[in-house]
């Protein structure tokens, strides 16, 4: 496994301190992919490791692999809980409807009618570290972008530029007629989700690692990630989980549980406004999907967030 003798970049801890917490993209813009056609197999594939040189590039492409599905260890001065990339973009990134990167790179950048804003590649790498990984988004020329961008680009090669491939993203779930049920996705969780995930959404750590990742609380994505939009998380949980059994909820299943993970606190939104809860729901949340931020449950302000 030529992938796992990285050595952490010193340079990440140095310039981490150089420049405030800042968010440098707006939000986790929510991509719109077409649902894949039943039985579709002709994605596309990318190349496989013995296929990459032993040059620089080949190595940086390794760093990039390494930062990708080891990020807390390789990159800690940029990543505030206990994921890694790999924990929603499957198979080291290559997962057809899990967020592949060889559906993304050729997409960038890209033009976002919603504020008239061009976004880079770049930028939706230091997004991730932002929401997803609760973070500090390393500089977008600095040595951690850099190798992920360029593992991105090698998973890519011969991928057509520009076109939307099947399989990029999360494949949307429409929403139930019926909407969704909190109750019921509390039952889906306990009996297809607790055993990995534990009872409490905690996930499971062997030493300081987590072996399953939690998927609320403090160690887990934040209130302005991709995946506190109910209908990303029904998506992405329809398509991939309970792992090695994806396709095997039905769309009111997987929006129940999506809703009950999502109904539980996490990181709290680091675009927060003067403190207000209400006015960031007002800003960034009235128009973000499927979302509780900012809502009561039962008598619970929903977002007040955790440390
Ligand atoms: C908690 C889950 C989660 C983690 C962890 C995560 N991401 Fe993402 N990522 C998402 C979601 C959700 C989206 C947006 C998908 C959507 O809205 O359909 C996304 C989008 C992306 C995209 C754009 C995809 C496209 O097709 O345009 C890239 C590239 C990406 N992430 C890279 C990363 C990198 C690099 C890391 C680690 C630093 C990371 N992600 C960590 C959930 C995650
Ligand atoms: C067999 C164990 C297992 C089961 C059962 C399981 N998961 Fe997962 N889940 C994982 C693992 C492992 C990952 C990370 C995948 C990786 O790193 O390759 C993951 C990732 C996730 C993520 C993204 C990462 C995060 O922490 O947010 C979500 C959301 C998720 N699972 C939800 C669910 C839901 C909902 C169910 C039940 C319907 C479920 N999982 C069942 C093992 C499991």
């Amino acid at each position: 496994m030529r992938f796992l003798s990285f050595v952490p970049l010193s340079l990440a801890l140095m310039s981490a301190n150089l420049y405030a917490a800042q968010t440098v993209m707006d939000d986790q813009s929510e991509l719109k992919t077409q649902a894949v056609a039943a039985g579709h197999t002709a994605y596309f594939q990318p190349p496989a490791e013995h296929e990459l040189p032993d040059n620089a590039f080949g190595k940086l492409v390794r760093q990039g692999h390494s930062l990708f599905v080891d990020t807390r260890r390789q990159a800690p001065a940029y990543v505030g809980n206990g994921l890694n990339c790999s924990n929603c973009h499957l198979d080291q990134g290559r997962l057809p409807n899990s967020a592949p990167l060889w559906g993304a790179y050729p997409m960038y950048p890209a033009y976002r009618k919603k504020n008239d804003k061009v976004n880079t590649f770049a930028e939706r790498l230091q997004g991730c570290f932002q929401f997803s990984m609760n973070g500090k988004p390393p500089l977008a020329d600095g040595p951690e972008i850099t190798a992920l961008s360029a593992y991105a680009y090698w998973l890519a090669t011969k991928a057509p530029l520009g076109v939307e491939s099947a399989g990029r993203g999360y494949p949307e779930v429409a929403q139930p007629a019926k909407g969704y049920d909190l109750a019921q996705g509390a039952q889906v969780y306990k009996a297809q989700c607790a055993i990995c995930h534990g009872d409490t959404g905690q996930g499971q750590k062997v030493g300081q690692d987590y072996v399953m990742p939690p998927l609320w609380g403090k160690d887990s994505y934040n209130w302005g990630a991709g995946m506190h939009r109910i209908n990303t998380a029904a998506s992405f949980i329809q398509y991939n989980m309970p792992l090695g059994k994806g396709k095997s909820l039905n769309d009111q299943q997987a929006w129940d549980v999506a809703a009950f993970i999502n109904s539980h606190e996490r990181p709290q939104d680091p675009r927060l406004i003067d403190g207000s809860i209400e006015k960031t729901r007002v800003k960034f949340h009235a128009n973000d999907g499927v979302n509780l931020y900012g809502q009561t449950v039962d008598g619970v302000l929903i977002g007040q967030g955790i440390r």
